[in-house]
């Protein structure tokens, strides 16, 4: 039996661990994750570079963003950074988008080290 959405929304709210689990990176369709591939180049790349090499934002390669824990970075994306130009994105991305944000930083970022080799 196929349920409509709305019945997974249901139980979503009487199961809040299922509703959790939804909230997981690796749930997002394959469309829904290349629209935040392009968010994060080029939204986010607008203030730290459309290759992550930094501008009004700092550089975020991948060896310095795996510094961070992937919650922490969740929360940077989701609350911002008070006192500074970095934006919260709450009203724009789910949490799972955020964490998937986040991991693609820590994992698949084009962008891999600032250092020369
Ligand atoms: C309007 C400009 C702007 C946009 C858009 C923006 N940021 Fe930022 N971001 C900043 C600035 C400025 C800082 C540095 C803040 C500070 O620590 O003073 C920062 C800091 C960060 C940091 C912490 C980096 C570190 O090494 O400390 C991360 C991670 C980050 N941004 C990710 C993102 C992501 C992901 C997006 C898109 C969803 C985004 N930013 C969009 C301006 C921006």
């Amino acid at each position: 039996m196929h349920l409509p959405a709305l019945s997974l929304l249901l139980i979503g709210l009487l199961f809040p661990a299922a509703a959790l689990a939804e909230t997981r990176a690796d749930t997002l369709d394959s469309e829904r994750q290349a629209e935040l591939k392009t968010l994060l180049y080029q939204d986010c790349g607008s203030c730290h570079g459309m290759t992550l090499r930094g501008g009004l934002g700092p550089a975020l390669p991948r060896d310095r963003m795996e510094a961070f824990s992937p919650e922490a970075l969740t929360y940077i994306i989701q609350h911002g950074i008070p006192g500074s130009a970095m934006p919260g994105w709450k009203t724009l991305l789910s949490d799972a988008e955020a964490r998937w944000i986040a991991d693609h930083l820590r994992t698949d970022n084009s962008l891999e080290t600032l250092q020369q080799d």
